[in-house]
């Protein structure tokens, strides 16, 4: 970190006392899901495939029917949508976007990076179903570190109850930043492309593999951005919500408004993100792109100098 960059500050003393709607009960549902999957995972799953190398597991399947379950005894008016196929009450007011186990690559190889991610919309009457509601509650629950992340829209974001806001990192220059690449037609995503010029131009880039816990991970001021293609609304509502809450910025590669069916999500903590956007300007318009060296020219030089 540079003289003039000040520390971030990134977890403050314990929330004051909220009056926190949702929250309370979608923790505890996180928890008991989370607990779930400790379990799995110390008795190992199979793993079958869905497509490609997208992987699922009975965890992921028995872990959304515990929260379908728990969500309707909870808020029997409220819809959801899960990863896995559920799909109930979707004319509601409410829809919680359910993803149990986020990060399903690295539960299955028992790398712990994984999560239960629910993010609540709220969906005024009249609204089309290609429109946005306002994201209302999320909780992200990291089971292996027990790490607890919420919010509600307006009253702020906490990590285990203790306020947490984004870092204060103002350049790209001394960012760190994670991404993902897809699990399904991967030899059509550009994003090593990107992977690339934003490693060269930060301090790095992480791919953890689970999209929900980079998001969060930008909210406590661990990360200082997350950008990721073709992502689902169960992957991401929480995260974003998290995100905004704890003052930072969510939007598409060009700097618009996000929408949750987007194929693109940019998160940052804000300071940073029109660095970003103006990167992937000049990235999608081919400028300013640094030449890798191909294999065979690296072979080329690694024979000449004689190693
Ligand atoms: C995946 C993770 C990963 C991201 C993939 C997602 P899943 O979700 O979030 O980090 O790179 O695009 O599909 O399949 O483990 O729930
Ligand atoms: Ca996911
Ligand atoms: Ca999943």
């Amino acid at each position: 970190m540079s003289a003039e960059t000040p520390a971030p500050q990134k977890i403050g003393p314990p929330a004051t006392a909220q009056k926190l709607i949702w929250v309370p009960k979608a923790a505890e549902i996180a928890r008991e899901a989370g607990a779930r999957l400790r379990e799995f995972l110390a008795q190992g799953v199979e793993t079958e495939y869905k497509g490609d190398v997208d992987l699922v597991t009975v965890a992921d399947r028995t872990v959304e029917k515990l929260i379908r379950g728990r969500l309707g005894e909870a808020f029997p008016a409220h819809g959801i949508y899960g990863e896995e196929g559920t799909r109930e009450r979707m004319e509601g007011e409410y829809r919680w976007y359910v993803d149990p186990l986020d990060g399903t690559t690295n539960f299955a190889h028992g790398f712990p990076q994984f999560c239960v991610s629910m993010g609540l919309e709220q969906r005024p009457a009249g609204l089309e179903p290609d429109q946005d509601g306002t994201l209302v509650a999320a909780v992200v629950y990291d089971p292996t570190r027990d790490e607890l992340y919420t919010a509600e829209r307006g009253q702020g974001a906490t990590l285990n109850g203790r306020p947490m806001r984004v870092s204060r990192i103002p350049v790209l220059a001394e960012a760190l930043l994670s991404t993902g690449f897809p699990s399904r037609k991967r030899h059509q995503s550009p994003n090593v492309h990107f992977y690339q010029e934003f490693t060269l131009r930060s301090h790095g880039v992480r791919r953890a593999g689970s999209a929900a816990l980079d998001l969060a991970y930008v909210a406590a001021g661990r990360l200082e951005a997350f950008w990721e293609f073709n992502l689902n609304p169960w992957d991401t509502a929480a995260g974003i919500l998290l995100v905004e809450e704890a003052g930072g910025s969510v939007t598409d590669f060009a700097g618009n408004p996000f929408k949750l069916d987007s194929r693109e999500i940019l998160a940052s903590n804000g300071l940073i993100q029109a660095e970003l956007v103006a990167l992937f300007t000049n990235m999608f318009a081919g400028r300013g792109l640094s030449p890798i060296p191909t294999p065979q020219e690296f072979a080329r030089r690694r024979a000449a100098a004689g190693r």
